[in-house]
């Protein structure tokens, strides 16, 4: 009928009402106001929007594809995945905390507050919990740290202890670590002092796994360190999940664009990163 909306209209939050697309899926497109929007280091900014009720359900480890406004003349044809940092269910509102590195984050560095970022979601697998955890292991560098931020809620929610090993090249690039020291204990391990060397990061873990405060190992944003907590997860029989980054076009399914190779049993299998993951089991899944 003439001034309905399409069925594939985003919703507008604070101006669609639910019923208008209550359309039995649980992802959408949605128009999201910008609630504030500033630097926190040199290299990353942190966003906050307001979210309409489908992506509020989003699951820590889940992702959103952002569209970004063009930083220049130029089209940006693709949206660019951006995890959730922070789910603030009661105030009915989103965060992400992401890295400028390219056309596409420096276009989504220019939105101001009261703008609309326009985002599909909640997207792929996110990380779970194993009612009979008791105490897990964080450990996440750069970009990795902001999809890891929201296992601080995850773990309070469930009453699950956790110590997150934060590693960054010095002290500015040390994220995430209020959430965490709410939900646990944080190690910040540095390039500039020398902590963030692996063979350090081992004693930690062990130290850990020694005091039984590992029932599970959690990854994301580093390739070195993945590999670590993967030998010593086998090596004691930890359980683990890793958030693979792998560079993504639909973020839904159907281009293939996010293929990796992953090893169960023994056996090679490729699986889309978007729809499959981005969180994986740590022992099936292969370094980058
Ligand atoms: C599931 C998922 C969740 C992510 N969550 C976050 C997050 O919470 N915070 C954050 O800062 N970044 C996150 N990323 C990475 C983010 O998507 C890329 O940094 C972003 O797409 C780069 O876009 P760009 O146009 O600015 O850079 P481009 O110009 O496209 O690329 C600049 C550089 O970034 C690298 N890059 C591009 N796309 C990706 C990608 N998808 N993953 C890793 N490296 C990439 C390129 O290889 C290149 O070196 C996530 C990626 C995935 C797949
Ligand atoms: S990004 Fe298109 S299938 Fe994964």
């Amino acid at each position: 009928m003439l001034g309905e909306p399409f069925a594939s209209s985003p919703f507008v939050v604070g101006k669609s009402r639910p019923a208008e697309t209550a359309l039995p899926i649980p992802i959408e497109e949605s128009l999201c106001p910008v609630v504030s929007h500033a630097w926190v280091n040199a290299e990353y900014k942190h966003l906050v929007v307001e979210a309409s009720p489908k992506a509020l359900a989003v699951h820590p480890g889940q992702f959103f594809n952002l569209l970004c406004p063009s930083p220049d003349v130029g089209e940006l044809f693709f949206r660019r995945p951006q995890s959730v940092y922070r789910i603030d269910r009661k105030r009915g509102r989103i965060e992400f905390l992401y890295k400028c590195v390219g056309r596409g984050t420096r276009g989504l560095a220019t939105l101001q507050k009261g703008d609309d970022l326009n985002m599909v979601g909640p997207l792929g697998q996110g990380f779970s919990l194993d009612p009979a955890w008791r105490h897990i292991v964080v450990l996440g560098r750069g970009v990795g740290i902001a999809t890891l931020g929201p296992i601080s809620q995850l773990t309070r929610e469930n009453n699950v202890g956790v110590t997150a090993i934060l590693s960054a090249r010095n002290a500015d690039f040390v994220m995430a670590d209020t959430l965490f020291r709410e939900a646990g204990d944080v190690v910040s391990v540095l390039d500039s002092d020398g902590t963030s060397a692996v063979e350090n990061v081992e004693s930690i873990l062990d130290r850990l796994v020694a005091q039984k405060r590992a029932d599970a190992f959690f990854t994301c944003g580093s390739n070195r360190l993945f590999a670590l907590m993967k030998r010593i997860g086998k090596a004691h029989n930890i359980p683990g999940q890793v958030a693979m980054e792998q560079v993504m076009a639909c973020g839904l399914g159907p281009c293939y664009v996010c293929v990796r190779t992953f090893e169960v049993n023994g056996v090679k299998e490729l699986r889309r990163v978007c729809i499959d993951g981005p969180v994986f089991d740590m022992q099936e899944a292969v370094g980058w």
